[in-house]
């Protein structure tokens, strides 16, 4: 029996979590707190790195004492500090692994550096049950959007990913052209279910490919196009209703891309398990159309748990808790470290062990 304690801060969210971690069987969650620096960043439309690597560094110690007491455990029961490496933010990503690893370093206790995607790509072995491996994963955050063959523990197979722009950043760059917060995913898929998806044809860009790669960087010019076409046409400013049906829209264009490519994935991975995970992953349109490709197919879609789908701490503690299971990576002494801003997943084997 281990416990794990798991830190977060590649971006704008300080997520620190306790995870306990047997030799065997599953893996429990016995707390976990967050902060999110949406609010401090809305006033620029975007993460400002500087605001963020300070906000991580008042935030974190408070946020693991938070932890440790809801878990009614001390810093001395800790067994492994586990922080994410990258990819991420520098200057975020520091704050992190130098709370992490003095941490470590103080307690006599290893520390272990995590790559984010790894994170996420795991977290649903948080939830129940838990799928079983070989699995296709479908990874989509803000900063990324991959289909994966997973095959196991540390075994992940790249099979398509965005030649430009990811999904979220997709959803975030056309929130803000509709004049919605940041971040806009959450906002725009909200305006969205108030609105009629067939309202305007958006293209679905590279949807008949025939490969396992997204592009979403020309949907936001159309986006802006059509945008001003409704605007032009009402005097300046188009009405409620037609910002609702060019959200439903937007929506739409992305989720079709997103499911058709995951679904062909599954179809010729030959296998009947796919794993979403990443921000986007929370979208509630991309989990109905998902279930409903996926039922056909009579396959199986695992979601981690809602509020585990963002960036948060618990998938860390969960990615070091397996790797160490699996043997693949050799935990960390001596209070030395790095970070890896620009970290391929495709690099993880050798690059952490
Ligand atoms: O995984 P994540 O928290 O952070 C990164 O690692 O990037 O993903 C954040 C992204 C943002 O682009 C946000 O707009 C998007 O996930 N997102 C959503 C929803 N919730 C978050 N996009 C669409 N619908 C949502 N409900
Ligand atoms: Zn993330």
């Amino acid at each position: 029996m281990s416990l794990v304690l798991g830190f977060e801060s590649s971006c704008d969210e300080t997520g620190v979590a306790l995870v306990e971690a047997p030799e065997h069987g599953s893996l429990r969650l016995l707390a976990e707190a967050l902060h999110t620096q949406v609010a401090m960043h809305a006033d620029y439309g975007g993460v400002v790195p500087e605001l963020a690597s300070r906000d991580h560094i008042r935030r974190v110690l408070p946020l693991a004492r938070q932890v440790l007491q809801q878990a009614g455990r001390s810093l001395t029961e800790v067994d492994l500090v586990a922080y994410t490496r990258g990819p991420g933010l520098a200057g975020a990503l520091l704050v992190g692994a130098g709370v992490a690893v003095a941490l470590a370093a103080a307690l006599g206790k290893p520390a272990l550096g995590i790559h984010h995607l790894e994170g996420h790509l795991l977290s649903p072995f948080l939830a129940e049950p838990a799928p079983e491996f070989p699995f296709i994963a479908l990874l989509v955050s803000g900063g990324h959007t991959q289909l994966m063959h997973v095959r196991a523990v540390g075994d992940y197979e790249l099979l398509g990913e965005t030649i430009d722009d990811a999904a979220g950043e997709a959803f975030d760059k056309s929130a803000k052209l509709l004049g919605l917060g940041y971040p806009g995913g959450p906002a725009l898929s909200r305006l969205a279910a108030q609105g009629d998806e067939l309202a305007f044809a958006l293209p679905r860009p590279l949807l008949h490919s025939g490969d396992l790669d997204f592009s979403f960087a020309g949907l936001k010019t159309a986006v802006l196009t059509q945008a001003r076409k409704l605007d032009a046409a009402n005097g300046g400013a188009m009405s409620d209703a037609q910002r609702a049906d060019l959200a439903a829209s937007t929506q739409a264009a992305i989720v079709d891309v997103l499911v058709a490519k995951a679904l062909r994935a599954l179809k010729d991975g030959g296998t009947r398990r796919l794993v979403v995970a990443g921000g986007v992953g929370a979208n509630l349109r991309l989990r109905e159309k998902l279930d409903a490709g996926a039922a056909k197919l009579r396959a199986a879609v695992h979601y981690p748990p809602l509020s585990l789908c963002t960036d948060n701490g618990a998938m860390i503690a969960l990615a070091a808790a397996l790797r160490l299971r699996h043997g693949l990576a050799q935990p960390e002494h001596g209070g030395a470290f790095d970070v890896r801003p620009r970290w391929p997943l495709a690099e993880l084997g050798s690059a952490v062990s």
